[in-house]
């Protein structure tokens, strides 16, 4: 009975977040995630690529310099290369050049630094590729949520909370050329920059888990040490 109530104690805060209806965003198979999980080099290369060429025209990522990247498996030689083809130093911070006022000005809005945005965003991942393909001009569909029509300079996004956006669509086909040739379709732009931002988000991921695993394998050998020890002591006490 006890063991019954300590289990469902446990159990409850998951069933409880199981059911929190999120059913708005389309969950996506993400390379960090499951039993093969890791950070998938060529994702973030193409990733960083939209980062880079699209995105950081209005926003940064100021916690993440060119440098940090060698965390996520690139060597030296690439993360210099990729720092020079932007002009910028291998130690600064990913920083746009949009100023802050010109962005209220211009969008009424200014653009929310992206290096903690997965983190950040119930949802994470799946919450950000679901903004970058979730803009619509489906009349009827506006008109649905906003019979008035849409506020000034907003757009209409079926994931962004209020579905009124201060962000023009940034993806259209073809907005990057990939370096390895695959088609920069706006869904894979959308799935590999959300990839990005959740390495930028936690680039320890990977880190901790391998600790864990070492926390775990310590765990059961002192297990096993303890319960052979266990043993041996009762054996002498029962006389065997
Ligand atoms: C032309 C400028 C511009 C570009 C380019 C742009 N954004 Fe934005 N973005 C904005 C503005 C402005 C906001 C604030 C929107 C708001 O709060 O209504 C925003 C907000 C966001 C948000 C936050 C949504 C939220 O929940 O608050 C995310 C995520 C985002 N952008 C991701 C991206 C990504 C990823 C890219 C590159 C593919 C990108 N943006 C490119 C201007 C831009």
């Amino acid at each position: 009975m006890k063991f019954l109530l300590i289990a469902l104690t446990l159990l409850l805060p998951v069933l409880a977040h199981a059911s929190e209806g999120e059913a708005a965003l389309p969950a996506q198979n993400w390379s960090f995630n499951g039993l093969r999980a890791g950070w998938n080099k060529a994702e973030l290369y193409r990733g960083y690529t939209v980062a880079t060429q699209v995105c950081m025209s209005c926003h940064s990522f100021k916690y993440i310099t060119h440098r940090d990247l060698m965390r996520a498996g690139f060597t030296e030689a690439e993360v210099k290369a990729m720092a020079k083809s932007m002009n910028m130093d291998l130690n600064a911070p990913l920083l746009t050049g949009l100023a802050p006022a010109d962005a209220q000005e211009t969008y009424g809005k200014v653009p929310p630094d992206l290096s903690m945005m997965n983190k950040a965003r119930e949802g994470g991942a799946d919450y950000v590729h679901a903004v970058l393909t979730g803009f619509s001009e489906d009349p009827a569909l506006i008109k649905e949520h906003f019979p008035d029509g849409l506020p000034a300079g907003a757009y209409f996004n079926k994931a962004f909370p209020g579905h009124a956006i201060a962000m023009p669509p940034p993806l259209q086909e073809g907005a990057v050329t990939y370096a390895d040739g695959t088609p920069a379709t706006v869904e894979q732009m959308a799935h590999d920059v959300a990839t990005f931002l959740q390495w930028t988000a936690e680039p320890e991921r990977f880190e901790r888990q391998r600790m864990g695993v070492f926390v775990l394998i310590y765990l059961a050998i002192f297990t096993l040490l303890a319960y052979l020890s266990k043993r041996a002591i009762w054996k002498d006490v029962k006389g065997h």
